[in-house]
C-alpha cells in the first residue's frame, strides 16, 4: 500500500510509518468524563466506528477506556488517539498515565496537542514513547508549516500526522501542501466548525442538491481531499448520521463551490490565533 494514499475501500489513510489511520473517527473534545462520554463512544463502536480521538486535556480518557471494554469490540480493531498535554514536561510519563486511564497497553497515535513553549522540545520524548511501545504512531496537532519544518529538521522521525481544524471555511491549503511535501497526514478536527458551518447557505444548498445532510457534505468534502475526520457528537442519531459518508460522492462542481468558502486565504498556519 502506497504511503500517503487512501486504501482502496476509502476507509483509511496509510501513514508514513505504514500504520493505517481510519478516515472516520469520533472526537470527544468537550464531552464530560462519565456517562455522556461512555455512551457516545459505546454508540459509535456499535455503529461501526473504529477510531476514537481523545486527549489528556479533555479529562475523559477513563470513559473512553470503559466504553471500549464494555463494547466487546476487540482492542486491536479500534484505533485510539490521545494527545500529550504540553503544559506537562514528560511525554513518556504522561503517556503511561494515559494508558492507565484508558486501560490499554498501547495507543495507536499520540500527538503533541499544541506547540506550547515551541514546536521541538517535546518531540524527543514523543520518539521515546514510540520506541518504548507506548504508541504505534506519533504526530502533532495545531502545528503550522513553519513549526513542522522545525520538528522535521530536529527529529529522528517526521510526525505521521498533523491534526488541525479543517473545513471548507478553514481550507488551509498551504499547510496541507507543506504536510504533503513532508508526508505528514492532515487530520481534520471540528470538521463541522463545532456545528456552526451546518447552517451555512452554500453548505445547505449543496446538501439539498446531493440529497444529503449538511453534516454529510462537510465531512465528505474532507474525505475527497484525502483528509480523515473526527466529528464530535453526543447524540446517537447524529453519530449514526456522521458515519454515512462512504456511499456517495460530491461532484466537481459541488467541491469547487465548497472550496470557495475558505476564510483563511489558504493559510499555512494551523490556527488564526493560539490559546496558550
Ligand atoms: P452534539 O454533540 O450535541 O450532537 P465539530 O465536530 O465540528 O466540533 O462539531 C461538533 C458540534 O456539532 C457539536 O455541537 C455537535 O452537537 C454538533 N453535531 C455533530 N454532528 C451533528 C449532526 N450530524 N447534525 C447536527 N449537529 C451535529
Amino acid at each position: 500500500m502506497t504511503v500517503g494514499a487512501v486504501t482502496a475501500d476509502g476507509r483509511a489513510r496509510v501513514l508514513a510509518d505504514g500504520n493505517q489511520l481510519p478516515m472516520l473517527g469520533l472526537g470527544v473534545w468537550q464531552v464530560p468524563n462519565g456517562p455522556v462520554c461512555v455512551n457516545a463512544v459505546r454508540w459509535a463502536l456499535e455503529l461501526g466506528y473504529r477510531h476514537i480521538d481523545t486527549a489528556q486535556a479533555y479529562g475523559n480518557e477513563e470513559s473512553v477506556g470503559r466504553a471500549l471494554r464494555d463494547s466487546g469490540v476487540p482492542r486491536e480493531d479500534v484505533f485510539i488517539t490521545t494527545k500529550f498535554y504540553p503544559g506537562h514536561r514528560d511525554p513518556v510519563a504522561e503517556a503511561e498515565q494515559s494508558l492507565r486511564r484508558l486501560g490499554v497497553d498501547q495507543v495507536d497515535l499520540y500527538l503533541i496537542h499544541w506547540p506550547q513553549r515551541g514546536p521541538t522540545w517535546a518531540w524527543p520524548g514523543m520518539e521515546r514513547a514510540r520506541e518504548r511501545g507506548l504508541t504505534r504512531s506519533i504526530g502533532v496537532s495545531n502545528f503550522s508549516a513553519a513549526d513542522l519544518d522545525k520538528v522535521a529538521t530536529a527529529g529522528t522521525v517526521v510526525p505521521a500526522v498533523n491534526q488541525v481544524q479543517f473545513s471548507p471555511f478553514e481550507d488551509r491549503r498551504a499547510l496541507l501542501a507543506a504536510c504533503e511535501r513532508l508526508n505528514v497526514a492532515v487530520e481534520a478536527y471540528s470538521p463541522l466548525g463545532t456545528g456552526r458551518h451546518l447552517s451555512d447557505a452554500t453548505v445547505r444548498r449543496v446538501a439539498q442538491r446531493a440529497g444529503r445532510t449538511p453534516a454529510h457534505v462537510l465531512l465528505r468534502w474532507c474525505l475527497q481531499h484525502g483528509i480523515p475526520v473526527i466529528p464530535k457528537s453526543t447524540h446517537r442519531e447524529r453519530i449514526a448520521e456522521n458515519a454515512q459518508i462512504f456511499d456517495f460522492t460530491l461532484s466537481g462542481a459541488d467541491m469547487a463551490e465548497l472550496d470557495a468558502l475558505d476564510r483563511t486565504r489558504g493559510t499555512d498556519r494551523a490556527l488564526e490565533r493560539g490559546w496558550w
